[in-house]
């Protein structure tokens, strides 16, 4: 978990908590981008130390939680023949789930800056790109720590008319 406590004390991180008040105060941005000036993935994106940092902090948390997920609900990938992980970012969650379950295609999408500095490996594709755009074609999607995600962009790009309203 080294990686996730160095991405939670990071200047850019810590930054943050000193907006939180006003953040839970208004229903203004989030405490991120009224920090920076913009959004966590535009401001890693331009900062490869601290996306490599993210990318591997989220890895760590996949490496503990999708193993429980495997062992817990046996059968769930039965049937399926490929898999896209929407927000994979570096592809430890494909990975896993490949490893555990060999007759499976996986693709892992996440944004561009994210998948070219992701490991190669068996039977997983990296696809760069945004899933507000398309998301890769395949039999079942998988999100993990993203449902929040989305619905934060969503709203926040349906109040501004983000894809034509
Ligand atoms: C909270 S992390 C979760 C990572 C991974 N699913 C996990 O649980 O370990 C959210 C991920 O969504 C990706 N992401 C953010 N906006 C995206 C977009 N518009 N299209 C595709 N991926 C996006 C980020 O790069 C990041 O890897």
């Amino acid at each position: 978990m080294a990686s996730f406590l160095l991405l939670q004390s990071s200047p850019a991180l810590l930054a943050t908590w000193h907006g939180l008040s006003a953040r839970v105060l208004t229903n203004g941005p989030s405490a991120f981008e009224a920090t920076h000036g913009k959004d966590l993935w535009s401001y890693v994106a331009t900062n490869p130390a601290l996306s490599k940092l993210f990318n591997e902090s989220m890895a760590c948390d996949a490496r503990r939680v999708v193993p429980e997920i495997i062992n817990g609900c046996p059968g769930l990938l039965d049937g399926l023949d490929s898999l896209v992980d929407v927000g994979g970012g570096n592809g430890t969650t494909m990975r896993l789930l490949v490893k555990a379950c060999d007759w499976i295609r996986g693709i892992n999408f996440d944004l561009p800056h994210v998948v070219s500095d992701a490991p190669a490996c068996v039977r997983v594709e990296h696809v760069g790109g945004d899933m507000f755009d398309s998301v890769p074609n395949a039999d079942a999607a998988f999100l993990m720590v993203i449902i929040s995600l989305c619905i934060y962009l969503f709203r926040g790009r349906l109040a501004t008319g983000y894809g034509g309203g």
